[in-house]
């Protein structure tokens, strides 16, 4: 069965992307920079994606399973809190899976949803469109294939709107790059639709680091693929057994950060004429940072972004929450939106 098969049950837009072009020139950037760094969203090729969907297979990395119960526990009340019909909105769809529980909420509520997916991979939004349809009879799904940024700017708000950001996907956009994504977010929403967040919570050092240091390595593997990745595509020579995953949570930006650290010194071509990269014995290149929250940072991040907090659904241990937000009338403060 492919999309097709659907009629107008489904529809697609596509944007388009760069990505190899941002791909060369945000690594040859970030590979010369003082702090060495390489953009966390480079990690999800065809390769990193698979490792990911390993990961959170893995016992240490348990918020997948956190965020799904707690979606099975909420999902009916979440959705009562909206007063009509509502349209789902979600932002980084990849399988779909996890947003069954508010699908099936919202059918049993209103008998029928309309799904709209936003995700940068067209496999993995027509893959998981497909699955949807053929299930559910009641769902009609609009696919918007492209950067978040990009599709966000140019979606017209539609009245009736729960957007999700889910599997603490917003923990990546540390600081100011989250203001200005929810910022986004708000921008592409009509006063009184709702935002629901799934983010990490500050908890155990121990806790939060195992989750990112499994013992059998997957994790390991997931971030040496942007070096890979990087032989592959640009055709570099950057010897991946001279680097060893780390991360720690950094008691000062509130995240876990993830890091491919040189054990030895060492120069490496890029590849076609790009000149080399040296690194120094123990120096390290940032890979990702996986933000921690409190419940007092959410709200005070909600407040700035110009979103009200209706509802915080948290675990007995307080380790995971689903944050339930609704787009205020106020402007958001400094930007003006
Ligand atoms: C996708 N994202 C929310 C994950 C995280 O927890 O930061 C990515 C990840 N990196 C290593 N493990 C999981």
């Amino acid at each position: 069965m492919n999309v097709a098969d659907f009629g107008d049950r489904y529809r697609e837009r596509i944007w388009e992307t760069h990505i190899a072009e941002d791909f060369e020139r945000d690594v040859l950037a970030g590979l010369s920079a003082v702090q060495k760094t390489i953009p966390s969203k480079y990690l999800y090729d065809a390769l990193g994606s698979a490792l990911f969907e390993a990961i959170v297979l893995l016992p240490e990395y348990d918020l997948p399973r956190r965020e799904s119960a707690l979606l099975e526990r909420y999902a009916p009340h979440i959705i009562d809190r909206s007063t009509r019909r509502l349209r789902l909105l979600e932002l980084g769809s990849g399988s779909s899976q996890k947003t069954r529980t508010l699908i099936e909420a919202a059918i049993e509520r209103y008998g029928s949803v309309e799904y709209t997916a936003v995700d940068i991979s067209l496999d993995a939004v027509r893959n998981a469109a497909v699955q949807l349809l053929d299930r559910y009879p009641e769902v009609t799904v609009r696919a918007l294939v492209g950067d978040y940024f990009q599709v966000l700017g140019e979606v017209a708000p539609q009245p009736a709107t729960l957007a999700l950001f889910l599997g603490s996907n917003l923990g990546n956009y540390p600081g100011e790059r989250g203001v200005a994504f929810l910022r986004a977010v708000r921008g592409a929403l009509a006063p009184s639709d709702m935002l629901l967040l799934g983010v990490d919570l500050r908890k155990d050092r121990a806790l939060m680091e195992r989750a990112y240091n499994d013992d059998i390595g997957v994790t390991a593997a997931f971030s040496k693929n942007v070096l890979a990745r990087i032989n592959r595509d640009l055709g570099a020579e950057i010897d991946i057994g001279n680097f060893k995953h780390s991360s720690v949570f950094d008691e000062r930006t509130g995240s876990v950060e993830s890091y491919l650290i040189a054990a030895c010194v060492a120069s490496y071509s890029l590849g076609r004429g790009r000149g080399t990269v040296s690194f120094a014995a123990g120096e390290r290149i940032h890979i990702e940072s996986s933000h921690k929250f409190t419940h007092n940072e959410l709200r005070v991040l909600a407040d700035e972004c110009g979103f009200v907090e209706r509802g915080f659904f948290t675990d007995e241990d307080a380790a995971f929450a689903l944050v339930l937000l609704e787009r205020g009338e106020e402007a958001a403060k400094i930007s003006g939106l």
